[in-house]
Formats: C-alpha cells, sequence, structure tokens
C-alpha cells in the first residue's frame, strides 16, 4: 500500500515510524514531514492545511490511504475532499471533527446525550457573558469556542480574570473566528487523563491511557504549552475507571455522533478530568494527541497501517491489537523560550548516538537540516520517547538518552511522569 502521512510534528513522526515497520507498505510519502520523518519515507513539500495540492497529489501518486496528523485540515473537511475524489483518508469528516472544532457542538451534544461534562453556558456577545460571570461563583472557565491551538482556555480564579478573558477572546479578537462563541463553565478538579480510541463507527479499538504534561515548567508551574511530555499507562485510571470511560463516554459518543447523523470515523481523544463524582469530560480532539501518541505507539504490537486501513473501510471488528505490557515515557526538548519567543536554527548534538540505544526513539517535532546539520525549527523540538520494564526505568532510560542530546537554549521538563511514579 502507499501512504501519505499528513502533518511535519512529533505525532506524526511517531505515525510514520509505525506504519514504516508495517509489511503492506510498498511506499510512504508525508507532507510536509520532517528531518526525522525523511529518514523513513519521502517528503514532499505541500503543506498540511493545502488541501487541494494534497488531493492532486494523493491523485497521482495513486496513494491507499491517507493518515491526517493535525485538526485543521480535518476540520476543513480534507476526509469529504479526498473521499470525493474517492481517496482514503483515515480520519473523521467535516461535520464529525465539529466535536473538536465546535465545543457549543460538542458541550450541546455531551448534554443531550448524557455523558458527563462541566455545567455551561454558550454567548454569542459580550454582554450576556458578562452579565453570566457576574451571577456565577469563581472560579469560572471561559472558552473560545473553535480551535485555538490549544490557547483558548481561561481557568480563572475570579470574576475580574473571567471578564479579562471574555474581553481576549470576543473584543480583542486574538483568537479570529475561533472567538465568535464563548463557553463559560463550572470548573472542575481532579487529575486529568487521555483518552484515545479508534473507530469506524461502529466498532471501538480504546488505545492504551495516557497522560500529558501541558506546563512548560516542572511540578506544573508557567504557561501552557501543546505539552512538555507524555506516558502511557496512565496510573490514575485503573481497570475499573477505564471500563467506566468507556462505557459512559467513549461507547455514548460515538453513539450519539451516529444518532445525530454525523457518523464518527478515526481516532477520538477525550481530554477526561477525574472529578470526586467520577469522570467528565474537559474536551474532544478529532485527532491523536502530541505527545501521547509518541509513547502510545511505542508499546503498540500490531500493524498500524492494517489497524487505520480497518477503521478508514468499516471493517475496525476484524482487527485484534496487541499492546507492550511495558510503560512508556516521552520527554520533550524545547527552544528556550517556549511558548513564548524563541530562537532556532541551532545545531542539534547527539541524535547519533542515541539512535543507537534500544527501547530509545527519538521523535522529531520542529528541526529542520541546514549545511548537513539537524538544528532547531520550531517551540516543540524532540520527543525522546523510552520504553522501560518498569514506569521508572522508562523515565531514567529517557532522561539518559535526553542527557546525551544537546542544542543552544535547550529546555525540558524534569519531572516527566513523576505523578505517575507516586500514585
Ligand atoms: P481543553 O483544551 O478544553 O482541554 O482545556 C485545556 C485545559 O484547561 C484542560 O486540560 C484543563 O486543565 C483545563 N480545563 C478545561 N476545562 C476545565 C474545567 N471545566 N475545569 C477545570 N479545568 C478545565
Ligand atoms: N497533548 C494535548 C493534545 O494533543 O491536544
Amino acid at each position: 500500500m502507499k501512504v501519505l502521512v499528513i502533518g511535519s510534528g512529533g505525532r506524526e513522526h511517531a505515525l510514520a515510524w509505525k506504519l514504516s515497520q508495517s509489511p503492506l507498505l510498498t511506499k510512504l510519502y508525508c507532507a510536509p514531514g520532517n528531518p526525522g520523518m525523511a529518514e523513513l519515507a519521502e517528503c514532499v513539500n505541500i503543506p498540511a492545511d493545502s488541501i487541494g495540492p494534497l488531493m492532486t497529489f494523493a491523485d497521482r501518486e495513486k496513494i491507499d490511504l491517507t493518515v491526517v496528523g493535525p485538526e485543521d485540515p480535518l476540520a476543513a473537511g480534507i476526509v469529504d475532499a479526498f473521499a470525493d475524489e474517492g481517496l482514503l483518508c483515515f480520519g473523521p469528516n467535516r461535520r464529525a471533527a465539529e466535536l473538536e472544532s465546535n465545543k457549543a457542538f460538542a458541550k450541546n451534544l455531551m448534554k443531550k446525550h448524557g455523558i458527563t461534562t462541566a455545567p455551561f453556558q454558550v454567548f454569542d456577545a459580550l454582554d450576556g457573558a458578562k452579565g453570566y460571570i457576574e451571577s456565577s461563583q469563581p472560579p469560572i472557565v471561559v472558552k473560545a469556542y473553535g480551535l485555538a491551538k490549544g490557547k483558548g482556555v481561561f481557568v480563572c480564579s475570579n470574576r475580574g480574570e473571567a471578564n479579562r478573558a471574555v474581553d481576549i477572546i470576543m473584543k480583542e479578537g486574538v483568537f479570529g473566528t475561533a472567538g465568535d462563541k464563548i463557553i463559560i463553565e463550572s470548573c472542575l478538579s481532579g487529575p486529568e487523563a487521555s483518552i484515545l480510541a479508534i473507530t469506524d463507527g461502529s466498532t471501538i479499538i480504546p488505545l492504551p491511557t495516557s497522560q500529558d504534561h501541558k506546563r512548560a515548567f516542572d511540578s506544573d508551574r508557567g504557561p501552557n504549552t501543546g505539552g512538555m511530555g507524555a506516558y502511557s499507562p496512565a496510573p490514575v485510571i485503573t481497570a475499573q475507571l477505564g471500563n467506566a470511560i468507556e462505557r459512559e463516554i467513549i461507547v455514548p459518543t460515538i453513539h450519539a455522533m451516529k444518532r445525530e447523523d454525523r457518523p464518527y470515523s478515526g481516532v477520538l481523544y477525550a481530554g477526561v478530568m477525574i472529578t470526586e463524582n467520577g469522570p467528565s469530560v474537559l474536551e474532544y480532539n478529532c485527532r491523536f494527541g502530541d505527545p501521547e501518541t509518541q509513547p502510545i505507539l511505542m508499546r503498540l504490537k500490531s500493524d498500524l497501517l492494517a489497524i487505520l486501513h480497518a477503521a478508514t473501510l468499516g471493517e475496525l471488528e476484524k482487527m485484534q491489537v496487541e499492546w507492550d505490557p511495558r510503560p512508556a515515557v516521552c520527554v520533550v526538548m524545547a527552544s528556550g523560550g517556549y511558548p513564548g519567543k524563541y530562537e532556532k536554527g541551532k545545531v542539534i548534538e547527539g541524535l547519533d548516538e542515541v539512535g543507537k540505544m534500544p527501547q530509545v526513539q527519538v521523535f522529531h517535532a520542529g528541526t529542520a537540516v541546514k549545511n548537513a546539520n539537524v538544528v532547531t525549527a520550531g517551540g516543540r523540538v524532540l520527543g525522546v520517547t523510552a520504553l522501560g520494564d518498569t514506569l521508572s526505568g522508562a523515565v531514567d532510560l529517557a532522561y539518559e538518552a535526553v542527557e546525551q542530546i544537546g542544542f543552544e537554549g535547550a529546555h525540558y521538563r524534569k519531572d516527566i511522569a513523576r505523578r505517575a511514579l507516586h500514585t
């Protein structure tokens, strides 16, 4: 099979790495890809959101399956456009991807179908939102309704902060049309976990649990980032809790989408908070998590290509999926300054040495090649991922690898998975 992976981050490198091991694969392309992916695949210089050119390429090269990494092309309808051309593309179509791209839709779906989520109200005008804040008890959570690159959520400890968040989203229009509506919801508390499942709309294959680390600095301090590291499994999700989440959240969501005439196929990612009253959905994503996918795929023993192909064809019921019971940990190495301003073009040392370490994979997230050197080219630069016999073994191995890699200004958290080591 000829396969095209769309995207250029750590998640897409992990997808390409696993797909490249498939006996069904004859040729792997990535668009646009990155230097890590270029070691496994032919990279073509088409941006991930250029649906027309991607379609022309897939048509010309007779691509059998396209796997989309990021949410933007899914929200823009890449799966629909490919389907119109008779091209197979793994992921939800535009209407189904609204689970992520339209938080008002997602919240109303949960309310209507009895899926637990924080109580909320949706507003499309400033005055209504601010009036509601006056009558709410802080802390208050304010969210832009559309795609905001993970930055559209404000957890506010008082009304002043909440009003400010409304201004940022609606008055200043920092998130563009993603701020045309606002969701104001109650603030929940408890540990969070990422629950992912692959589905063809009927059969659901849950992936192992995972947890990411959104804040930039140790002990969950500092600004939110795309994710500074992840581990799988997440011990906070016991087998019993995992079953409850599948029964009370994942299955009803897929069923609800069918009932709403938006059958969901692809990977469903539920961000779940374990509150004292049980699991509650914080958000849905319509794609693989980044960096959660890196440790999850390290643990996949089955053929990813066969699974994604079956899901796209509606034949997932035929699949048996096997997982490595060993835990995996991914430590993200970022550019100094990220998620704020940072410099690019720093030479990365040590990749060859770490490339020889067994049970370690370095996934490229923001790299480029300059004068035959691999250099930094993004905020999140590398996802150094390791498997271990125990979680602490995986943590030690990941950090052993991280310490052999260097670039000017490199920043990484020293406490990835520490939470899980103490539960
Ligand atoms: P989201 O993008 O909706 O997952 O939100 C980003 C982060 O904001 C989550 O991972 C939580 O840490 C936090 N968050 C979102 N909604 C709530 C809520 N209702 N209560 C408390 N924290 C929340
Ligand atoms: N790691 C969070 C996300 O992928 O949205």
